[in-house]
């Protein structure tokens, strides 16, 4: 599985198949990344919810018969609305599509369009791309159940927020790491705006201190897992 990271909470992923992944595609007014909207497409776009910083470029890059759009399913009906291809999940719910499987779970945030509609609860979202397991924890504060999520499905590959001031800050996604116990976590949400300020490195040696694995990817990185 190839995994490219976007910036922000972006990723792209393209697997054995070539099946490819797009999950909170935000490129348009990211200004740390390298990554153009015409360099991507997608088979399926994961959303974790419907914030501007994740939502993004979504009817950009999705092709109407093409794409299908997995989410919530109020940001589904609004998205399916638009004459989009949309698959509704709800929290702890899951699908299997043909590159793998789809669970929404709980995070602890709010969710609405950009033009006001209310686009259901936000979430995480754990997913197999190639049997790796991967969990992108949407924008969130820390929960206790984070420890019960890494428990069902042992996570390889941990997409946690670390920027502070919308989501955890370092401390709280350092303490998350441990309940969640992923073999390889990746920062994301950090220094996109001024807001949201905070040095990845530090994040990678506090939770090497407790045994984890980190690698801070810097926008437009590709990293191959296997
Ligand atoms: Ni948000
Ligand atoms: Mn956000």
């Amino acid at each position: 599985m190839k995994l490219q990271y976007l910036g922000h909470s972006g990723f792209f992923f393209q697997d054995s198949q070539n099946r490819t992944i797009l999950v909170d595609p935000f490129i348009t007014g990211n200004p740390l990344t390298p990554v153009k909207t015409n360099q991507l497409t997608a088979d399926y776009i994961i959303l974790t919810h419907a914030h501007s910083d994740h939502f993004g470029d979504t009817l950009t890059i999705a092709d109407k018969r093409k794409t299908t759009i997995i989410c919530i399913a109020e940001l589904a009906s609004y998205i399916s609305r638009k004459g989009f291809k949309t698959h509704s999940l709800q929290i702890g719910g899951s699908f299997s599509f043909d590159f793998g499987k789809v669970k929404l779970v709980p995070a602890l945030h709010s969710s609405s369009t950009s033009d006001g509609a209310y686009a259901g609860p936000a979430a995480g979202a754990v997913f197999t791309v190639d049997n790796k397991t991967i969990y992108h924890c949407g924008d969130t504060g820390i929960f206790g159940d984070m420890k019960l999520i890494g428990e069902i499905d042992p996570i390889d590959v941990l997409l946690i927020p670390i920027g502070g001031n919308f989501t955890m800050d370092i401390e709280d996604a350092v303490r998350a790491v441990s309940l969640i116990q992923p073999k390889l976590t990746i920062p994301i949400h950090y220094n996109t705006f001024a807001l949201i300020q905070a040095n990845p490195q530090v994040f990678i040696d506090k939770i090497a201190a407790n045994g984890y694995q980190g690698s801070a990817l810097k926008p437009g990185e590709e990293l191959n897992i296997s």
